[in-house]
């Protein structure tokens, strides 16, 4: 019995064969594999939540009254979510294009997989889950600070089409679009996904990226680990730096607060503004046709 395991779920195929992208959370289907995969990915991160997370995530998780033993139900997230900062898990069937994506973001909406890893490989996993989106993000849009800082990256890619709809030439407005997501994917990635912040406690710093906080192992290895080079972030590296997704992260990046992420962002589209975007270093990560055609169609209503 698949259920909603990752990548062999059939309501998930038949949503996408069908073309639908925002749907509903079908609750019932879920087995009990499923539930026991999110009981013991949860049971196992929560000491290391406790020791390396960020207060606002412990706060978060809290406020949110996640359900230790049971994959949580969208519905009860957005109750408890909604009345603190607006936002709101949105179910969706797969990848959502880059502009669609932020777009949601400005509309306080999070796209969320609803599908779970299986409960024998609760370790790697390339795609997000409900537990990467659930546990890893979600925990986040509780703190107001953070939830403003994710609205106006949202609003970036709607500064990015607005100044690509002033380029004529097609070929320089595919660059300068490819260059300015390349730059803010990176943001994301190293800022939402995977960024330490300045804390008073535990050698100075904690966890708040959604990637290091839903992954077991790697929480641990990004503030323990000699390997790790962590740096305070400097906006004009940050964009330049390539990044792999296969395996640990060999570099991370440090925020003092919330209140300087969200200053960085309004840096990030000062910039863009500027055309301090349109050059980025090339290399990871490639630009996929499906991102890059959500931004060249955003422009056409731009
Ligand atoms: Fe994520």
């Amino acid at each position: 019995m698949p259920g909603l395991t990752t990548n062999e779920a059939p309501f998930i195929e038949q949503a996408r064969r069908g073309g639908q992208l925002y749907i509903h959370q079908p609750y019932e289907l879920y087995t009990e594999e499923n539930h026991e995969a999110w009981r013991r990915l949860y049971s196992r991160l929560l000491p290391r939540w406790e020791r390396y997370a960020n207060e606002h995530f412990l706060a978060g998780i809290e406020q949110l009254c996640l359900d230790h033993d049971r994959v949580p139900r969208l519905e009860d997230v957005n109750r408890f979510l909604r009345p603190l900062t607006g936002f709101q898990a949105k179910p969706v069937s797969g990848y959502v294009p880059a502009f669609l994506f932020f777009d949601c973001l400005r509309n306080r909406e999070f796209p969320t997989t609803i599908t779970i890893r299986r409960s024998d490989q609760l370790d790697y996993l390339p795609e997000p889950d409900i537990f990467h989106d659930i546990a890893g993000h979600v925990p986040m849009h509780t703190d107001r600070n953070f939830a403003e800082a994710l609205v106006r990256f949202g609003e970036c890619a709607h500064t990015a089409a607005n100044l690509a709809a002033g380029i004529r030439d097609q070929q320089e407005r595919v660059q300068v679009l490819t260059s300015v997501f390349r730059a803010m994917a990176r943001f994301f990635w190293f800022t939402i996904e995977f960024g330490l912040m300045k804390s008073k406690s535990h050698g100075g710093l904690k966890v708040y990226g959604s990637g290091l906080l839903s992954s077991y192992g790697e929480i641990q290895h990004a503030i323990e680990s000699p390997a790790v080079q962590r740096c305070p972030i400097q906006l004009e590296w940050a964009i330049n730096q390539g990044f792999e997704i296969d395996h640990y992260q060999p570099l991370l990046f440090i925020v003092d607060s919330f209140d300087h992420l969200f200053s960085l962002v309004g840096c990030l589209e000062q910039w863009m503004k500027q055309g301090r975007l349109n050059n980025v270093a090339p290399g990871e990560p490639s630009v996929d046709e499906a991102d890059l055609k959500s931004f060249l169609d955003a422009v056409l209503v731009a």
